[in-house]
């Protein structure tokens, strides 16, 4: 479909939802579909979950978030659980203003923007349909036509409680317009859209010190008082603030903390009451979400500060940590180059994983207990294995620390050197090595590093650099190998057999001959040496071996290649092993002989069919691990 038919088509889609009709019919609309008269908090959380709410690991995962958010599960579940749902069932929380806190470039904008997006695109669904006042400059709630003492008898048919009165505005035409019959009222669905400015706002402070809070909430139009008469006409006012325009939706509110504490004062009282004066009227009902963000530093210089002890109370403030997850950072990093001007670089792999170990060793803290080292939480963090270790650890190691993720790194910081290494070299290819070079470069020119945090890092970064050199080494080995799992699998079956004969104290069969032979126990020590595993405990390693595959077959379950970690390690270290001359010496001659450069190219062209890098990339690896494996 060309881009002209799309627009034509997106009309035809817009026009079809549209529906307008007079009080009486939207009651009857009422009937089939109760949920169109629901809070704007209670359609927050209903987008949420009708976008699908899985589980991982016994956390929720919600589908809504997943799409751009990454690691972030804990806290939003609490945001959801915590603020959301309880607002959503009308309790008192969701008349506090939500103030996210978290440390710079730790997602809050994008959460935040989300949530905006996800309401437009709900309202024009069935789920989300929002249906308001025809005329109305705050998209008033039609409900709030129904005259208080008539709203029990609502409750009673409709099961829907009204809350909020019928603005000023909306009252006079009442009268004027509609000669007070309610019913005759012209109701119309509404679309959020903040560049319409319908249901959605963003409020930023122009100067924090004077801010006017007309900005918020409208001003008298002086244009049209002489026409009027009086200021206090509704009709000479202009309900065009911002939580005007944002009424029966979401507000956000940037820099909220700087603002003056008066102001901040003004804006808080409102939300508290679900209402807001506005000129020289009655109070007038809101019912929006008010999202706010901040930092730490900020926020603790509020919470310190005794002018605003009263505003506490009226703040809800919900925790967005940095992700602790290398996988997660990874994606975070993916996500952030796919819509930079950058995405076409070739990146060689392992560079962002290694990246992101750097970053979350900077935002994790040292584990008190004395048997897990930083490294080791890393990788526990990121639900990998960890030999020893199991969840309880994981989660005993969370407790150590319960504001961990509020401090390091930021991943705008490291996009930001990848893409200036780019720019800065013209190349069009990257791998690890550039990347913490480049790291480590900027830590220089980073304003917030203290020299002693500064030393810190650049331990980091020789770790990540550790931990790059084994990832190199190992992917060099493993594409030395025709096929590698075949190579695996096949000297593993020949170390169980060999194992199993020597428990079971029996004779193996030779394949070829077919005559009986003992156990190899060569071939078995050289396996078990890789691990450290001694003459003396060599027995206790067979029959655990033994044990742990027959509790397999119990359970109808295979036992593989990955079923014994250690023993995986073991197969894949003597593999290397065997090898290791070949590749030290064909990745480091100077002078490839025929052979030699054939296995070279053969290398070379594995690594970039099957492991994702290109001739640049693999040729640098290559001479890397050559390097390596000849100090
Ligand atoms: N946990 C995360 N998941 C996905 N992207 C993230 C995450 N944390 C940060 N980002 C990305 O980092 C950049 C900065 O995030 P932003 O939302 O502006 O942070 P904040 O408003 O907290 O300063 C954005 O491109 C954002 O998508
Ligand atoms: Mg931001």
């Amino acid at each position: 479909m060309d881009i002209l038919k799309r627009l034509s088509h997106y009309r035809e889609e817009e026009e079809k939802l549209y529906w307008e009709g007079t009080f009486a019919d939207y009651l009857e609309l009422l009937k089939e579909r109760p949920w169109i008269a629901q809070s704007a908090h209670s359609r927050v959380y209903n987008m949420i979950n009708d976008a699908g709410v899985g589980e991982v690991n016994g956390k929720k995962k919600y589908e809504f978030f997943s799409r751009q958010l990454f690691g972030l599960e804990e806290a939003l579940e609490k945001l959801v659980e915590e603020y959301f749902h309880p607002a959503a069932r009308r309790l008192d929380v969701r008349k506090r203003v939500l103030l996210l806190m978290g440390p710079v470039s730790g997602g809050k904008s994008t959460l935040v923007t989300m949530l905006k997006r996800g309401l437009e695109a709900y309202s024009r669904t069935d789920k989300g349909a929002v249906y308001a006042i025809k005329g109305c400059p705050m998209h008033e709630d039609p409900l709030h036509l129904i005259p208080s003492h008539l709203r029990q008898d609502f409750y009673e048919e409709y099961g829907i409680r009204v809350e909020g009165n019928l603005s000023p505005l909306n009252l006079m035409r009442l009268e004027q317009e509609y000669g007070g019959r309610i019913e005759d009222v012209m109701i119309q669905r509404i679309f959020f859209s903040e560049d319409r400015r319908v249901g959605i706002g963003t409020f930023s402070p122009s100067d924090p010190k004077s801010q006017d809070i007309a900005d918020l909430t409208g001003s008298i139009d002086f244009s049209t008082i002489a026409e009027y008469g009086s200021e206090s006409d509704p009709r000479a006012y202009r309900f065009d603030g911002e939580l005007n325009k944002a009424n029966r939706g979401l507000m956000e509110f940037q820099e909220m903390l700087k603002c003056d504490e008066k102001f901040l004062w003004h804006l808080l009282s409102l939300t508290q009451e679900g209402n807001f004066k506005a000129g020289r009227f009655a109070l007038i009902s809101a019912d929006e979400l008010i999202v706010a963000h901040t930092n730490e530093t900020e926020y603790r210089s509020f919470i310190a500060n005794k002018k605003n002890e009263a505003l506490h109370s009226r703040i809800i403030v919900m925790p967005v940590p940095y992700n602790l997850k290398v996988s997660q950072e990874e994606k975070i990093y993916e996500k952030m180059i796919n819509e930079s001007d950058v995405a076409d670089v070739h990146i060689a792999p392992h560079t962002l994983k290694v990246a992101a170990m750097f970053t979350i060793l900077t935002r994790l803290k040292e584990p008190k207990r004395g048997d897990i080292d930083l490294l080791k939480k890393m990788r526990l963090y990121d639900g990998e294995n960890v030999e020893g270790f199991n969840s309880a650890d994981v989660e005993e190691l969370k407790k150590e620390y319960p504001e961990e993720g509020m401090s390091g790194i930021d991943p705008r910081y490291v996009i930001n050197r990848i893409s200036s290494t780019i720019i800065r070299k013209e190349i069009q290819s990257i791998n690890a090595l550039d990347v913490l070079r480049s790291l480590k470069e900027g830590l220089d020119q980073h304003p917030s590093i203290t020299s002693e945090l500064k030393e810190k890092y650049l331990n980091y970064i020789s770790l990540a650099r550790k931990e790059y050199d084994e990832l190199a080494k190992k992917e060099v080995q493993k594409a030395f190998v025709y096929s590698y799992e075949e190579s695996a699998k096949t000297l593993m079956d020949n170390y169980l057999d060999n194992v199993e004969a020597y428990c079971n104290k029996v004779k193996l069969r030779d394949p070829l001959t077919g005559e009986e032979i003992n156990p190899d126990e060569k071939l078995m020590r050289s396996i078990e040496e890789q691990i450290g595993i001694s003459e003396n405990a060599k027995k206790a390693f067979r029959e655990e071996i033994l044990i742990r595959i027959s509790a397999y077959a119990r359970k109808g379950k295979r036992f593989d290649y990955n079923s014994h970690d250690r023993l995986r390690e073991a197969i894949q270290k003597k593999l290397f092993a065997d090898l290791k001359d070949v590749v030290k010496i064909t990745t480091s001659t100077k002078t490839p002989d025929e052979t030699q450069l054939k296995k070279i190219n053969e290398v070379v062209a594995r690594l970039i069919d099957e492991h994702g890098y290109n001739s640049t990339s693999a040729n640098d690896l290559l001479r890397y691990v050559g390097s390596l494996l000849n100090r």
